[in-house]
């Protein structure tokens, strides 16, 4: 049994200020448990004692004699922080309804009623929810409507009033739930919890969840990659907008707004995320109804030629496949086809079609197995047919419904009318034939199960990796110097060509000998920041005269324009040949921990923001789909008769920082700018790298 069963599935229930007044929510909590028909044992608590809805009150939570599956705590903040303890210790579970902690700043008293209700063995559910509804007991111990349907939608909200509101969303949609759970300042118990006691519970077939934020993102993610296969999960993460101004040392710093990051974790482990509540709630109702699709092949059915072709187009924008092998489209629909119709797809069945016509061709569609799916379109001629083609589409799908058929009927009042009879038989209907497709790309997508790969062992010389950053450490110096930054990559079996530390001339000279020109120089310093605009870079270098020279030059720029800096040196390395500019980096993401980037590189870099992210370690299937995500792909898998980049390379390098940040820790920010990529083989022309600094 999952140990948050008592939860949702009580035998008993306390509510601690159940109030004798109608219309406050601790009468509310009481009349709803006792409304929705709960068969548990209901105990009322409040020092008045008396009776509330015919239920005996009990004066203090000592007075019950059995210890209870869940209490629910409605008394104002302060009251709840006193009487915390006595509550955990008679009850497995704590709902705390109560508002006035941590969202208001009081972060103490919050503390305190997780603190104590943990130290008795009860978990907390909230604070600052609206409760909890079940469909297993069933029991509604929320102060929301009263009235809710069951059925296999799980609902998660962060947000209370989403959440209620979300209750009177689904009754309109005709939407039966499994659950209903606010989730408010997550003080304990956290969307990773509730996920794992649904994706286990049989009635729950899809999970709505609204977040906000995660702390424990990798928990999260590590939770849905372990659900069952016919365990769905579509999430509405607020917040789009950019992380806030923070301090950051890299390009992948300041590009890893912390949505991109969701977004690219979520695509990662394979979550559906809606951009809205119109599209999640259509999304939800879609999957929650329709059978998984056992195909691709999409066929769409209309009267409207002009309404099939915005289907078409919505299909392809959405990557669904309209299914053409014209054979099959002939043989299935040729002989319920009015004159002039074409069952080319989109199948039109013409404006003359009522409902005997929509009845043959929608039952063709069904009985043939090389059809996967439905798209059935109606545009309202606002004449008699419109009861007939109603009773049609209910009649066909009752019928065959054992393949995701979805209608969209578009026109005045008669097309809302037969919409709202279809929602009421639990077909799914739309007025929008874009919000139709939409959905139906939904449903192949919380279908399909994402194989991310599997990560494999790689050799690293960990023993230099530590030691450069336990020197960098013990100097206090939080930026490694750009030889130190490749020091750690070589080590981690980084394709970076030889390079040298030089502090004169004469080892300026055999440096470059050694690599073979021509070659760079490059000032170290950890002051300078932007070498090339104090003269600290000169490329091209081509003999021992020009490398005399060259090392001449940088000192003495660097010591005239930046007189303060503190100099390591100059680094020497070859001078790359030209090839395509990638960015690899890494960073730290408050939710998700470590996490990978790719882009396309260079000095445009931050203007193109054509970059991508995963949460590391990522396995190399992965990253090649990582690799294929950014815009700029074309350029590295060959444009014009070009040949392909190595994207392997790309893919072993990506791979290896994933696997060194997951190792070190210490790495806080990488950029690997740019790994040079060619036909054969990608070079590390230069990198960054920021670490923890012990305190
Ligand atoms: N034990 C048991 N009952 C007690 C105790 C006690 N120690 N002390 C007082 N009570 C009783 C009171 O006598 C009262 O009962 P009565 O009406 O019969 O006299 C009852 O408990 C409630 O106490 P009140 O002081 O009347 O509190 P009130 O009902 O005004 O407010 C509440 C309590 C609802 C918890 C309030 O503090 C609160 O937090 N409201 C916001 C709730 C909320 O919005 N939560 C988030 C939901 S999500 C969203 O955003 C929609």
């Amino acid at each position: 049994m999952h140990y948050l069963e008592p939860l949702f599935n009580p035998e008993s229930v306390a509510i601690v200020g159940a109030s004798h007044h109608e219309g406050k929510i601790g009468h509310t909590v009481v009349k709803n448990i006792v409304e929705s028909g709960y068969k548990g044992r209901i105990y009322p608590v409040n020092p008045k004692g008396g009776e509330i809805l015919g239920l005996k009150v009990y004066k203090n939570i000592f007075e019950i004699e059995e210890k209870v599956d869940v209490a629910i705590i409605v008394v104002p903040a302060k009251v709840a922080e006193n009487i915390i303890g006595d509550v955990a210790k008679k009850a497995k579970h704590i709902i705390v309804i109560t508002s006035g902690f941590s969202e208001v700043g009081n972060i103490e008293g919050e503390k305190k009623i997780v603190e104590t209700a943990r130290k008795h063995g009860a978990r907390v559910l909230g604070p600052n929810v609206f409760g909890i509804y079940s469909a297993k007991p069933p029991i509604n111990a929320t102060f929301g409507p009263s009235k809710i349907k069951a059925g296999n939608v799980a609902v998660v909200s962060q947000s209370g009033a989403l959440g209620i509101a979300m209750i009177g969303k689904a009754a309109e949609e005709n939407m039966g739930l499994s659950a209903i759970v606010s989730i408010g300042n997550k003080a304990d118990l956290t969307e990773v919890e509730i996920l794992s006691y649904l994706f286990q519970d049989d009635l729950t077939r899809v999970v709505f969840l609204y977040i906000e934020g995660l702390e424990n993102g990798r928990e999260f993610l590590d939770i849905i990659r372990k659900r069952p296969p016919n365990k769905s999960i579509i999430v509405l993460k607020a917040g789009r907008s950019k992380a806030g101004a923070r301090a950051v040392a890299s390009h992948t710093g300041s590009l890893a707004g912390s949505d991109a990051i969701f977004d690219a974790a979520f695509r990662q482990v394979g979550i559906l995320r809606a951009d809205s509540l119109e599209d999640g709630l259509n999304w939800v109702t879609t999957v929650a109804l329709s059978p998984p699709p056992k195909g691709k092949n999409v066929v769409i059915v209309t009267n409207g030629g002009g309404l099939g072709v915005i289907a078409a187009d919505a299909c392809e924008k959405y990557g669904l496949h309209l299914f053409d092998d014209m054979e099959v489209l002939r043989k299935t629909f040729q002989d319920v086809m009015p004159e002039f119709g074409s069952y080319k797809n989109p199948v039109d069945i013409t404006g003359q079609a009522g409902g005997k016509e929509y009845k043959a061709a929608l039952e063709r569609a069904f009985k043939e197995p090389n059809i996967h799916a439905i798209l059935a379109l109606y545009c309202d001629r606002g004449d008699a047919e419109l009861e007939e083609i109603k009773n049609a589409f209910i009649e066909v799908h009752k019928k065959y419904g054992d393949k995701p058929a979805l209608y969209t009927v578009f026109g005045g009042e008669g097309a809302t009318s037969i919409i709202t009879a279809l929602k009421r038989e639990g077909i799914p209907a739309f007025s929008d034939v874009e919000d139709a497709v939409s959905s139906l790309y939904a449903l192949y997508k919380v279908n399909e199960r994402k194989d991310e790969g599997e990560l494999e062992e790689i050799e690293m010389d960990e023993e230099r990796i530590k030691e450069i950053i336990e020197r960098a450490i013990k100097e206090g110096r939080r930026k490694l110097l750009a030889h130190e930054a490749k020091g750690i990559l070589q080590a981690a079996g980084v394709d970076v060509p030889p390079f040298y530390l030089v502090r004169n001339i004469e080892e300026a000279v055999e440096a470059a000998n050694k690599i073979g020109y021509p070659v760079v120089m490059k000032v170290v310093s950890e002051d300078i920041i932007h070498k090339t605009d104090v003269g600290g870079v000169v490329l091209n270098i081509e003999n021992e005269r020009e490398a005399a020279e060259a090392y001449e030059a940088i000192i003495e720029n660097c010591k005239r324009n930046v007189p303060k800096a503190r100099i390591a040196g100059v680094e020497v390395t070859k001078m790359l040949p030209k090839g395509v500019e990638t960015i690899i980096g890494a960073t730290t993401d408050a939710s998700f921990g470590k996490v990978v980037m790719f882009g396309l590189g260079g000095i445009y870099v931050e203007v193109m923001k054509d970059v991508t992210f995963r949460v590391a370690p990522v396995a190399k299937k992965e990253i090649r789909r990582m690799v294929r995500e950014i815009e700029s792909y074309p350029i590295l898998a060959g444009v014009r008769g070009e040949k392909s980049k190595d994207i392997g390379a790309i893919v072993d390098t990506i791979y290896r920082v994933g696997m060194l940040v997951t190792k070190f820790e210490e790495i806080l920010e990488l950029d690997i700018n740019p790994l040079i990529v060619y036909e054969k083989g990608a070079k590390v022309a230069d990198a960054r790298m920021s670490i923890k600094v012990r305190k």
